[in-house]
């Protein structure tokens, strides 16, 4: 008999394709659902059968667990952008609330117990303490962070009324970088975030970089994060899975490496990557940012049989590079010895 697949939802977007390569090492079978919106099918290796679809579609999921012998499901398809949320919330509860119940009510009627679901630190809102714990309050303040802290809550009330269903919830922090390998990276869309606006700056897509507030309460001024690479994140979530088929229950666990860097640190870390300074500019704070979002992860380094491989900032910011650049068909200032790091 063979093994049983491992459904992944969104495998075909940013996070989820990195899992699909974390599983296929791992030897596991590996079947792809994504509706293509944001993802793209290049980014789904030929070794993962793929299926186009709607995870909010009951019908199409069904059919997809009909198909396949399904042991587990990973669950990253949804929307991503905080601004856009605050914008189009009710698109944010259909994508991530609503298709995330529809498709764990799927998995509990098809017996399949193994459920491993894409959150985010955005459940905090603004931490009270940092490093956060899981057992801080959770009071996201846009409609993105809410509709993961819905998800995270209809999860386990399900849980406890089917206990034959175990959810994890990872709660992801910063996540950033590249397959080192150069087979995925983040794609398309337009950047917001702080790495990727950095190297597409160094590439010459934007004029200079905003740096948002410097009277924060930090070391020097700037908002701190806790980055994550995503080739680590993505092998958390074959930990889990690990932890799921050895008999663990469900649990919502922080993924972050536990350490925070500052904005400023963070564009001091791009620069001596690039070689060069990054033209920049000093502006007021964007609104809704948290002073500091750094994990505890003490539960996730107990509970998870997980060693991360790419913990340096340099590696991160490298490997994004490469990813970049080769998108942009450019070789980009310090890509020469990029390709392959970590
Ligand atoms: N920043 C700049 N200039 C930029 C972009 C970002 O100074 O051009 C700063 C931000 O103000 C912030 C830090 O860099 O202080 C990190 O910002 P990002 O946009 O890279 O990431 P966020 O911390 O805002 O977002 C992350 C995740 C979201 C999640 C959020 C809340 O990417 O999915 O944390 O936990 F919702």
């Amino acid at each position: 008999m063979t093994d049983p697949a491992i459904l992944v939802t969104g495998g075909a977007g940013y996070i989820g394709s990195h899992a699909v390569l974390a599983l296929l090492a791992a030897r596991r079978t590996v079947i792809v659902a994504d509706d293509l919106s944001t993802g793209a099918r290049e980014a789904v290796p030929p070794r993962a059968a793929f299926h186009q679809g709607d995870i909010a579609d009951a019908a199409f999921v069904g059919s997809v667990l009909a198909d396949h012998q399904v042991g587990a499901v990973m669950h990253f398809a949804g929307s991503l952008s905080v601004a856009e949320s605050v914008a189009d919330p009710s698109k944010y509860y259909r994508n991530n609330t609503c298709a995330s119940l529809s498709l764990a009510r799927a998995c509990i009627e098809a017996g399949v117990d193994h459920f491993i679901f894409s959150s985010s630190a955005a459940v905090y809102g603004t931490p009270e303490r940092s490093p956060v714990a899981e057992d801080s309050p959770t009071r996201p303040v846009s409609p993105y962070g809410a509709s993961k802290a819905m998800t995270e809550t209809m999860l386990t009330d399900l849980a406890r009324a089917h206990p034959a269903f175990r959810p994890v919830c990872l709660r992801y922090f910063n996540v950033a970088g590249a397959d080192p390998a150069g087979r995925s990276g983040q794609r398309g869309e337009e950047q917001v975030h702080l790495i990727p606006l950095g190297i597409e700056t160094a590439l010459g897509l934007h004029r200079e970089l905003l740096i948002f507030g410097d009277d924060y309460p930090t070391r020097d001024g700037t908002c701190e994060r806790d980055y994550i690479h995503v080739s680590d994140l993505a092998e958390a979530h074959v930990a889990a899975l690990g932890y799921l088929e050895a008999g663990g229950q469900g649990a919502i666990m922080n993924c972050g490496y536990g350490r925070g860097y500052t904005v400023l640190e963070v564009i001091a870390a791009m620069e001596a990557v690039f070689g060069r300074e990054l033209p920049k500019r000093r502006v007021g704070r964007r609104p809704g940012d948290a002073v500091s979002a750094v994990s505890d992860v003490s539960l996730l380094k107990a509970t998870l049989d997980w060693t991360p491989r790419h913990e340096s900032l340099e590696t991160i910011i490298r490997t994004a590079l490469a990813w970049h650049a080769s998108l942009a068909g450019a070789p980009g200032p310090g890509v020469g010895s990029s390709a392959g790091s970590g």
